[in-house]
């Protein structure tokens, strides 16, 4: 097993590196005053959004909101793991990466991961040629132009044709030992026992599944209609788990809508690859499957990330209206303001395929516009479910939806729903029971991230200056003040705020981004780096240096009357122990303090 990278390593590392000069070999940036601009290399733009922060370290993308460090960018660009980055960053700067109680990964190995995109690239390549070339491609061709697609968009989706037969392609691609090991990984090939390998895909139509980046990464296969069909063929068959590819992740026709669309209104999720292929063909640019699978998280993520609006188009039958519910609860979390959720529902029998061929691209697209939204599909799904004219059927209402939209993340959209639930079930329902189920963390932080500055709490204006110049944390713990007691302060976001005060008072030089690197792939990571990426209003370091220590001291005050106030109300009614009475004389001396020192300003 691989051993641990020290922490104090990273830390090292991105002090080290400058990533300006990381992403300007990959991506070429411009300077444009303090910052580094470019077209983001992760969505398709004409105008620059994408910014790099010499001083954070950092990179922001204003357009698809896509942030990280250096070792976040070359995991995202160059699709690597995170132990990969941060060889690729020691690479760079001459350094040997150290590993905890363990070996560093063989690097001969590592060397054959990374080929495994070449060798997709091949197989991609391959099929392809095949489609045109092979003496048995006509009947694929044949098929696909009985299924009305045109050549142009079987070249745009970079349709091919494994033949049949079980070793096609492992002649052509396993050339050597380390090749066919590599698609035996990549899934291209299956090994038997006896160590043989054999074709994975056999007299089908190829799919290629291309990454964010366009790179080929599993495919999905086809089965051609044959004059005696064997039922133990699968209809599709798609590429294993492997290194690249990730079904959970991964959207079918994602790449190829970005390459056709500059802006992205709205993304249509849809079942199968003909599907999005078909409506490719008429024109309707934005759709993209899920891979034999439910919708994930992470695909909702992925999508929101390039358009605010996103459709699911279910089959009308009873496992098409199962999904549908299915996705609805997926979606919950992702709710915020200013997105939406719709839903499709197709007459019974059809496929977006079969429907788009019948009724054409307008009235197609129409439907689509004037699908359910989120909340008509939650709220007319519940109220079918029960009887909402008798008391009974409203409990059972409120009973089911309150958890549902509880998950929603806070703000309009989440209250509004709340309103039309209370309205349906004729009850009130307190604000505390409404409030979110979530942990109080995350909780504070989509508070915290409340993007009016106007409405800033001051533990989230003294993060976003710590964020903005880590620095100023040296300077408060430099001024001496305690900040033990701001623990007994109840206030969202504090317990990070702590934390990273914490933090840079043992690493007092870390960078922005190395600092939000600790919270790799946590919730708090991503509300950090959101906070991270807001304009400062104060430009000047000295400033915001004094106004953090000020918004820092009001903290302190806050805590000090807070906890002062706690311990007279138990005085009042009881005694105090030894631990207590001591904090409470230490307290009301600073009190005492605080007060002749405002009077003789
Ligand atoms: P469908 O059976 O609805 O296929 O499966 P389709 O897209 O309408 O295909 P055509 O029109 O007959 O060509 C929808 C999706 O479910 C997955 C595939 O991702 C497919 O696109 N699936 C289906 C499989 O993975 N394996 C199967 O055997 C069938
Ligand atoms: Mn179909």
């Amino acid at each position: 097993m691989a051993g641990r990278i020290p922490q104090q390593f990273i830390d090292d590392l991105l002090n080290r590196v400058d990533i300006v000069e990381v992403i300007d070999s990959r991506v070429p940036l411009k300077k444009k005053g303090k910052e580094y601009t470019a077209c983001c290399p992760f969505h398709s733009e004409k105008t620059p959004s994408f910014t790099v922060s010499q001083n954070k370290q950092f990179y922001h993308c204003f357009g698809c909101k896509a942030n990280g460090s250096a070792i976040g960018f070359l995991m995202e660009y160059e699709h690597m793991s995170f132990p990969d980055a941060i060889e690729e960053l020691a690479r760079s700067q001459g350094i040997e990466v150290p590993y905890e109680g363990g070996q560093r990964p063989d690097p001969a190995l590592k060397k054959a991961q990374t080929d495994l995109y070449e060798l997709m690239a091949d197989a991609n390549q391959f099929y392809q040629t095949q489609l045109r070339q092979h003496a048995d491609a006509e009947i694929a061709i044949r098929y696909l132009k009985e299924r009305g697609l045109s050549g142009e968009v079987a070249k745009d989706f970079g349709i091919g044709y494994a033949p049949d037969g079980w070793d096609n392609l492992l002649k052509a691609l396993g050339t050597t030992k380390e090749r066919e090991k590599g698609l035996v990984t990549a899934g291209m090939l299956i090994k038997k026992d006896n160590g043989k390998c054999y074709d994975r895909f056999r007299d089908r139509i190829m799919f290629p599944i291309r990454d964010r980046r366009g790179r080929c990464i599993a495919f999905g296969g086809r089965i051609l209609p044959k004059d005696t069909p064997n039922d133990k063929d699968a209809k599709y068959l798609n590429s294993p788990e492997t290194p690249l590819f990730h079904k959970g992740r991964e959207l079918y026709g994602l790449y190829e809508a970005r390459q056709a669309l500059r802006d992205i209104p709205r993304l249509m999720v849809v079942e199968g690859y003909m599907d999005v292929v078909a409506l490719a063909q008429f024109g309707v640019r934005n759709a993209v499957a899920t891979l034999g699978t439910a919708t994930t998280p992470d695909h909702l993520q992925r999508l929101f990330q390039l358009t605010s609006e996103v459709v699911f188009c279910f089959d009308g039958d009873r496992a098409g209206k199962d999904a549908a519910w299915r996705a609805l609860q997926t979606c919950l979390p992702e709710m915020r303001d200013g997105r939406e959720t719709r839903f499709m529902f197709l007459p019974d029998g059809e496929d977006p395929d079969s429907y788009i061929r019948k009724i054409g691209k307008e009235a197609f697209e129409s439907e689509v516009k004037q699908s359910q939204t989120f909340s008509e599909y939650l709220f007319k799904q519940l109220t079918e479910e029960a009887d909402i004219s008798g008391i009974g059927g409203r409990a059972k209402l409120v009973e089911t939806a309150r958890p549902m939209l509880s998950q929603m993340p806070e703000g309009i959209y989440r209250k509004l729903m709340f309103e039309q639930l209370e309205k349906l079930g004729r009850v009130e329902l307190s604000t505390s029971t409404s409030a979110p189920q979530t942990n109080r963390r995350s909780r504070a932080f989509r508070q915290a991230a409340k993007k009016s500055s106007a409405s800033m709490t001051p533990v989230r204006k003294a993060i976003t200056y710590l964020l903005h110049q880590p620095t100023v944390a040296k300077a408060w713990h430099d001024t001496g003040r305690n900040s033990e007691i701001l623990k007994t302060l109840d206030l969202p976001g504090m317990d990070l705020l702590l934390e990273v005060l914490e933090i840079l008072r043992i690493n007092p030089n870390l960078s922005t981004s190395a600092l939000i690197e600790r919270w790799r792939e946590t919730p708090s990571g991503s509300h950090l780096a959101k906070l991270a990426s807001e304009q400062p209003e104060l430009e000047d370091d000295a400033a915001l240096e004094v106004e953090f220590i000020a918004t820092m001291d009001a903290l302190l005050k806050q805590s000090v009357d807070h906890r002062y106030d706690d311990l007279q109300a138990k005085l009042d009614h009881s005694t105090l122990n030894e631990t207590e009475m001591a904090e409470y004389k230490m307290l009301l001396q600073q009190l005492y303090a605080a007060k002749s020192a405002s009077k003789s300003d």
